[in-house]
């Protein structure tokens, strides 16, 4: 049983509603006064509030605001978008993760080219991409319906302030429900905002600000007792060895054609891990003859379901890679045949290099 502040009990079904029809009319001033200056909060444009969503699905607002500016300044209409290479959209989307939300982008983009922007969620969701969290964000947002946006942020605010203490995936139905009868008549997507930045600023996961919650009095936990955490995802672990082939200013790179990092570009991968001299020897059986092996270096990268930990070797050579044969007993993720040679600056500008791959780079002694 949930212990709550002073001599609390819990509110009644009716005091609930009651409770959740107070929230705009405390909200949006407090919106007003103490909202961030967001850059995806200059204007209502459908575009404009659909590319920050989906940026925003998986991506921390500060790691987002800098992508978001050079995204729309390159594709500033949903044709441009529509019409862009994949490989100068996995570029923009470089560093962002979770690639396939730039696959759907552009899927969806096609879509909305043709057919114009829908209004309602229950459209929206029609899209690909777009889940019951983005659909409700972006109809209330963009097109002033009331739709609630519900996630980690909303459902921590109003499990909180509730003091419901159920599990997530429960409260997450339910508060979509709930909120829907509370929406105001004008400002719906101030309110759906509102409720994303009290959780992102005030009622944040640990130490809330409780003191400058505009909910305070209305709240019934007080504290970050709630909600109740989800178990932790069990994440299956993989090991590789990266070999970062490296010709003078020339690094190896291959396409990947599967999975989730599908059309972005990495190095060259073996699936275990190895040592300096097994490296060596792994080289060797492959037919190199003339290299120098840089210092290991280690990471591991977490992706939603799975980690991979890993570590590189920096191999400069002349010898060309994509002409050296699989050892016998061994697996890589590519082919050696697939890699091919770009310059270093190329890489920068025009190949989209994940973060999974990216931090191998320090592995090499500087490029000038
Ligand atoms: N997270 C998801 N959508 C957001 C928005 N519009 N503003 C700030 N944080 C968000």
């Amino acid at each position: 049983m949930l212990k709550l502040s002073y001599m609390e009990t819990l509110y009644s079904e009716k005091e609930r509603s009651c409770v959740l029809k107070q929230l705009p009319g405390l909200l949006l001033p407090w919106y007003d006064r103490c909202k961030r200056t967001l850059p995806w909060r200059e204007n209502t444009d459908p575009y404009r509030v659909w590319i920050s969503e989906i940026m925003l699905q998986q991506t921390r607002v500060e790691a987002a605001k800098e992508h978001y500016i050079r995204f729309l300044r390159e594709l500033p209409t949903v044709e441009a978008l529509a019409a862009c290479p994949e490989d100068k959209l996995l570029k923009l989307w470089e560093g962002l993760g979770y690639y396939s939300r730039a696959r759907n982008l552009q899927k969806a983009a096609k879509i909305i080219a043709a057919n114009g922007f829908p209004e309602t969620a229950d459209e929206w969701k029609k899209l690909p991409g777009i889940g019951d969290y983005t659909a409700g964000a972006i109809a209330s947002i963009a097109f002033e319906q009331p739709s609630p946006a519900v996630d980690g942020n909303v459902i921590r605010v109003l499990s909180r302030l509730l003091a419901d203490n159920k599990k997530q995936e429960q409260l997450k139905k339910m508060f979509a429900d709930e909120l829907s009868f509370a929406y105001p008549e004008k400002r719906r997507g101030d309110f759906t905002q509102s409720l994303m930045e009290l959780g992102a600023t005030v009622c944040t996961p640990a130490s809330p600000l409780c003191l400058t919650c505009p909910l305070f009095s209305l709240c019934k936990t007080k504290s970050d007792a709630l909600p109740i955490r989800k178990e932790k995802p069990q994440r299956r672990k993989f090991y590789k060895t990266l070999f970062v082939f490296c010709n003078g200013t020339r690094l190896a790179l291959y396409r990947r054609t599967e999975g989730v990092l599908k059309g972005t570009y990495g190095f060259f991968s073996a699936e275990r891990k190895m040592n300096a001299a097994q490296a060596e020897d792994f080289l060797r059986r492959a037919g190199l003859k003339n290299f120098a092996l840089g210092a290991p270096l280690e990471h591991t990268h977490v992706f939603s379901h799975l980690e991979w930990e890993m570590t590189a070797f920096a191999v400069y050579t002349n010898e060309d890679a994509s002409r050296l044969t699989l050892p016998e007993g061994e697996n890589t993720e590519a082919s050696f045949s697939e890699l091919f040679y770009a310059e270093n600056t190329e890489i920068e500008r025009e190949y989209s290099l994940p973060s999974a791959f990216r931090w191998a780079k320090k592995c090499l002694i500087p490029i000038r």
